[in-house]
């Protein structure tokens, strides 16, 4: 199983950094749940405090050019991806090679776009299940069922990171689960441990159904 978590961090000069509020805990939580299940485990973490759960292989990046990178090396060989980093979409144009200094007036900075990595995972997806996430401040099922396919994905687990204990840097989350054949979920409130839990049980059901099949 492959898991990214936490935001990424692009910089603009040697000590600043465009980023999120993503702390990593949803994504650490699957990474800790499916290895207690007994699956193999490689967690692509951005940048953290979070220490690396029992039995899982961490590699760690900073960067969604990194992350990119990382997540593209492990595709080939993982039965499932589940995607609950927070990506950025833009990084600086340029890198400054010393530290900005500070002078009169405004300071423009141009930005450019990230590669999606679900995105280009979706677009060379063969057996490998694909879970997103989609952490939104309004309109959520709209825009969850736009990436669920844009993305080509088997499940979306969508959030209103507006709510006060669902999304970044707490320990809950409320969530709604959007399949590829329409089916929708609502879940209660509960904490991203038990989340993972869920998660990771209809992940297993999806491999189970293909052996059977
Ligand atoms: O940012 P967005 O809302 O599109 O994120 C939806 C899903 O896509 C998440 O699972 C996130 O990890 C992933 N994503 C990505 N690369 C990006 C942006 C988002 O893999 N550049």
């Amino acid at each position: 199983i492959l898991v990214t978590a936490a935001g990424t961090e692009e910089p603009l000069d040697p000590v600043r950094y465009l980023g999120n509020r993503s702390t990593g805990r949803m994504g650490f939580a699957v990474a800790a749940e499916a290895a207690r299940r007994g699956a193999q485990v490689v967690l692509i973490a951005g940048p953290t405090h979070l220490v690396t759960p029992a039995g899982v292989r961490r590699v760690d990046v900073r960067s969604a050019r990194d992350m990119y990178a990382a997540v593209c090396a492990a595709y080939d060989g993982v039965d499932a991806v589940i995607k609950a980093a927070a990506v950025a979409d833009y990084r600086p144009v340029e890198t400054a090679a010393h530290k900005i200094k500070k002078s009169d007036g405004e300071l423009t900075l141009a930005l450019t776009r990230n590669p999606d990595i679900l995105y280009e995972l979706g677009q060379k997806k063969r057996h490998q299940i694909l879970v997103g996430f989609a952490a939104e401040t309004q309109n959520v099922a709209d825009y969850a069922r736009g990436k669920l396919a844009t993305k080509n994905l088997d499940f979306i687990v969508a959030n209103n990171v507006a709510e006060k204990d669902a999304g970044f840097g707490v320990s809950t989350n409320h969530v709604q689960i959007f399949y590829a054949d329409g089916r929708a979920e609502d879940h209660p409130l509960m904490p991203k441990a038990k989340l993972a839990g869920v998660i990771l049980d209809r992940v297993e059901a999806i491999l189970k159904q293909r052996t059977v099949t």
